[in-house]
């Protein structure tokens, strides 16, 4: 067996690392420029109920070591999604989650309840973290009770593992991650955007278009592994870390720091193979470093207060 076989909610993986929704379309796009099948999994765009316009441009700058983005969650919907895209996901030997966003509990589950009747995909993949929406997503991610409850509603429909995407635009992660796992998460990934401000001093006008972005890349990546690191403590289900992953030594230090899974996603601005890049650098770090599966990497950080 290859030591980056992995699994995570009981779906076997071949490889940890998967591409991060919002940064890999609905995965078919990139079919000419990357073997999908070689990914460890991919996650699609944030489906909506209905289809999304998104924010008006512009609606990306590229910022010092990162970008900031809002799009809004520009999407087809989630019937056409499963009309156009799913048929031929369907097809490729890899994990595929489907990203759920909703403005209300009965949204989200309401495009899950539509996609249960699909075949073809892995799992969801709650995004209650989006912060370039004016209700719903990040909303529901900074309140344990708001949490809780789209959490519990979805899982009751959902047959599928359900992991829930935190924001790390809070206090604490850890009652947060707590309450996605006792309302029946199967998995928490993190982190989404930072909520952040770029500037045009000479026009004296936000460069974003809708204002405010979410902040990702390599620049947000020491904070991620804090946050990643917190909440792998405080649950005891699987932890899927991102947050500015370029490298397979970057991976590495998510998978120490508790992730049992990664997801990269803004390295696919400057090079679109770079999940299967990333898995490819990691195996050799493995080897390196003599270690024969990568699930023995997971939390293995020896923080003093662990010590
Ligand atoms: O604006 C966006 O579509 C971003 C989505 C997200 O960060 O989840």
């Amino acid at each position: 067996m290859s030591r980056l076989a992995s699994s995570l909610c009981g779906i076997e993986l071949r490889n940890p690392v998967l591409a991060a929704s919002g940064t890999f379309a609905y995965g078919l796009e990139f079919a000419g420029l990357v073997d999908l099948a070689e990914l460890g999994g991919l996650v699609v765009k944030g489906l909506s109920r209905e289809p999304m316009d998104g924010n008006p441009p512009p609606r990306i700058w590229e910022a010092e070591g990162g970008m900031i983005n809002s799009i809004g969650l520009q999407n087809i919907g989630v019937r056409a999604f499963v009309r156009d895209k799913l048929p031929a996901l369907a097809k490729i030997p890899t994990a595929v989650f489907a990203n759920v966003f909703g403005y209300s509990t009965a949204d989200y589950v309401e495009v899950v309840r539509v996609l249960e009747g699909e075949a073809g995909l892995a799992g969801y993949e709650l995004n209650v973290s989006c912060p370039n929406t004016q209700h719903g997503g990040i909303f529901f991610s900074n309140d344990t009770a708001l949490l809780a409850e789209v959490v519990e509603a979805v899982c009751r429909v959902a047959r599928r593992p359900v992991i829930v995407k935190l924001s790390p635009n809070v206090a604490r992660i850890e009652p947060l991650a707590r309450a996605a796992e006792q309302a029946g998460a199967a998995a928490i990934s993190l982190v989404n955007t930072f909520v952040a401000l770029a500037v045009d001093a000479r026009h004296r006008r936000p460069r974003i278009g809708a204002g405010f972005g979410g902040l990702s890349g390599p620049a947000i990546k020491p904070i991620a592994l804090r946050l990643v690191y917190e909440a792998a403590r405080a649950v005891s289900i699987p932890v899927v870390g991102l947050g500015g992953i370029a490298t397979g030594e970057d991976a590495a230090e998510f998978l120490v720091a508790g992730a049992t899974a990664v997801q990269v996603g803004t390295a696919t601005f400057w090079d679109p193979s770079s999940p299967l890049r990333v898995a490819r650098e990691l195996e050799r770090f493995l080897k390196e470093e003599k270690i024969a599966s990568v699930r023995e990497m997971v939390g293995t950080l020896r923080m003093k207060e662990n010590e």
